[in-house]
């Protein structure tokens, strides 16, 4: 069994390379940020709690987002893995995170961390924005999304920094040489 976390900074790259990593290695994806969308598309009582909060760039609550990642594993409890995608965002959800891996009898292999410079990203986001219809791509929420990145996500980097799992990648460069550089690392970590 293999599992990993996709970490980094919105616009990072996190979906995208989701896409073939979960292919490659066969694993069962959840991106909470999908999730909470189309929660909200739907108009669900989560949707409706998370709306205003996520469209300013805001993070939605821990007990929301724990309990969807819960549910997630129990209805996947035959998975030959699983791939989170924007989760955990907080040290509270690491921690939560790690409580559920231990319930569940579950062992995280490694995070796999993107970096890219700030620049970059806005201008991807811009980019998407024309097209995405994400409420959030806009140059206001963008930045609030930063700050809440640099407040509340960056310290789980520490976190799993300290439990020796974290694995940082360039996520400048076509979306392939990216993908490559994270099979390397996934096959050693899955190897070691
Ligand atoms: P979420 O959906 O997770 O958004 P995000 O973290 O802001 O990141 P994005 O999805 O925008 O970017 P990405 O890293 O997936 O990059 P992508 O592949 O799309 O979360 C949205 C919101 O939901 C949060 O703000 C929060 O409110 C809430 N939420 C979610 N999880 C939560 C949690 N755990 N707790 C609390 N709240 C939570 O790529 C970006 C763009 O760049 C795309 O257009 C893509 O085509 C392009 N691109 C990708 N790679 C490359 C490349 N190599 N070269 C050029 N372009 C590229
Ligand atoms: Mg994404």
């Amino acid at each position: 069994m293999l599992n990993i976390i996709i970490f980094g900074p919105p616009g990072a790259g996190k979906g995208t390379q989701s896409e073939h990593i979960k292919e490659k290695y066969n694993l069962t994806y959840i991106s909470t940020g999908q999730v909470l969308r189309a929660e909200m598309a739907a108009g669900t009582e989560i949707g409706l709690k998370v709306k205003d909060i996520i469209d300013h760039g805001g993070l939605a609550s821990d007990e929301i987002v724990t309990e969807i990642i819960e549910k997630f594993i129990v209805n996947h409890s035959d998975s030959n893995g699983f791939l989170f995608d924007g989760f955990p965002r907080t040290v509270k959800q690491a921690e939560i995170l790690e409580d559920l891996f231990k319930k569940y009898n579950l062992k995280l292999n490694g995070v796999v961390s993107l970096e890219v410079p700030e620049e970059l990203l806005i201008e991807r986001m811009l980019e998407r924005g024309k097209t995405s219809g994400r409420a959030d791509d806009n140059i206001e929420s963008i930045h609030y999304r930063f700050v809440e990145y640099d407040n509340k996500t960056k310290p789980v980097l520490d976190f799993y920094q300290h439990k020796n799992c974290l694995h940082p990648i360039n996520g400048v460069g076509t979306i392939e040489e990216i993908f490559d550089n994270i099979c390397e690392t996934i096959d050693s970590i899955h190897n070691s």
